[in-house]
């Protein structure tokens, strides 16, 4: 029989708990699959003396990292602090000691991950990290070990809940974003200070990991295009809606041939695809593959348990690597050389909404802009503004080309019967 395996933990904040629940609560399942205990031995906390809303053994407490990074009977490090510092160094440390290491820092991993992969097989040590992407959805061993027959050519994901749940009040109740933002900062679903989640940071994070997985290709952070919510109105999503379209926050990653493209940004989805009907802080991710085909997968993108159980996850797959002797094994996944996708690559249907005089002529303008650079339109809506005198002009165009549609745009803005661009969205499903 094996020896116990022990952990260290570097912080017990919401999923920390959820860790210790689970480990402590799941020992006999545990111990069956991976044919040893496991025990978590120390836990790095800031305040030895806070009141904590589980039992654990003061004595396993400890407000010094190096009692957890350079005790030499642990063997398995789980990061659940969050942010680059000093998070980072504490993972390298552990590496360089041979401990392996168990992430759900997408910080880290979407901005050191290569480095700490490197590190990791050189140290013949594993670094895991499911909880970095969509909590409690098991997309990275999905991507890695699921997938692995296949050629992925696109991931959509719906990967930040607080995003998703302002989107879904909107939708559902018409509301205006600042006040959804408002409301939801009341009642904790949003950080007081929002940007990150609001400008797509968090996603465009999440989406380099995904990307770098599906594609085995070294995506940065800097690949990336990224918008956020904060200029989408309740009248884009209302229009939308007519048309038969919801607006997301999706992360994009694509595939052409050899090269790919990553993005994040509001996109209008149609109704009858599975990313349209996820609502509130839900997360999903939709993967294409060319020999699977669609395939979606959904639940809980945050939250104590549902994170919990993605980094338990990871420390069964360590331990079984240990029983088998194979850790530090897993080759790093960005074999491929890098190729990004130029706009010209790049084809999609778009969404725009126009403010426009409203007289003669004008939709015949307009859609001279888009014969001239070949953009086929797939539905025309027009409605009368009431408080001026224009329209405003909804487009959907057929499939078409990125380059010529930002040909189209710049022509819009030199033509004097448009007198505002509102709303452009990317469109999918
Ligand atoms: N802030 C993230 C979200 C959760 O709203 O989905 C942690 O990744």
């Amino acid at each position: 029989m094996m020896k116990p395996i022990k952990v260290g933990m570097l912080g017990l904040g919401t999923v920390g708990t959820g860790v210790v629940r689970i480990v402590e609560g799941h020992q006999e399942d545990l111990a069956r699959q991976v044919g040893t205990s496991i025990e978590i031995t120390r836990v790095l906390v800031k305040n030895l003396d806070k009141e904590r809303n589980i039992s654990i053994d003061s004595s396993k407490l400890t407000d010094n990292v190096d009692d957890i990074l350079n005790d030499p009977e642990i063997d398995v490090i789980i990061e659940v602090l969050g942010g680059i510092d000093p998070s980072k160094e504490y993972l390298k440390t552990a590496l360089r000691n041979g401990k392996h290491i168990i992430t759900a820092n997408k910080d880290v991993v979407a901005l050191h991950g290569t480095e700490l992969m490197e590190l990791a097989e050189k140290s013949k040590c594993d670094m895991m990290y499911e909880a970095s992407v969509a909590g409690g959805i098991p997309i990275i061993r999905t991507l890695t070990d699921g997938f692995s027959s296949d050629r992925i050519t696109k991931i959509m994901g719906i990967v930040n809940g607080t995003t998703n749940y302002i989107l879904t009040k909107m939708s559902q109740e018409g509301a205006a974003y600042g006040d959804v933002l408002k409301e939801a900062q009341d009642l904790g679903y949003a950080e007081s200070d929002p940007t990150s989640d609001v400008e797509g940071l968090d996603a465009a994070r999440k989406m380099t990991i995904l990307a770098k997985i599906g594609f085995n290709v070294n995506v940065e952070l800097s690949d990336l295009t990224v918008k956020g919510i904060a200029q989408i109105t309740k009248e884009d999503i209302a229009y939308g809606k007519k048309l038969g379209y919801e607006v997301k926050l999706l992360g994009i990653a694509e595939r052409k041939d050899d090269s790919i493209s990553v993005s994040v940004q509001p996109t209008m989805i149609k109704l009858n695809h599975p990313l349209a009907s996820v609502g509130g802080v839900y997360n999903a991710v939709y993967v294409y593959g060319e020999a699977v085909g669609e395939t979606m997968f959904y639940g809980p993108g945050a939250g104590e348990m549902p994170t919990a159980t993605s980094i338990v996850a990871d420390l069964v797959s360590v331990a079984k690597n240990m029983r088998l002797g194979t850790n530090g094994s897993k080759l790093p996944p960005a074999y491929r050389v890098k190729k990004l996708i130029t706009d010209e690559q790049i084809d999609s249907k778009y969404f725009l909404l126009l403010n426009v005089a409203d007289k003669a002529g004008v939709l015949a303008r307009i859609t001279q802009v888009f014969a001239d650079y070949e953009v086929s339109l797939e539905s025309v809506f027009q409605q009368p503004n009431a408080t001026n005198p224009s329209a405003e002009i909804i487009v959907i165009t057929h499939i078409a080309n990125k380059a010529a549609m930002n040909k189209v745009m710049a022509d819009f803005k030199n033509l004097e019967v448009v007198r505002e661009i509102r709303s452009v969205y990317r469109v999918e499903g």
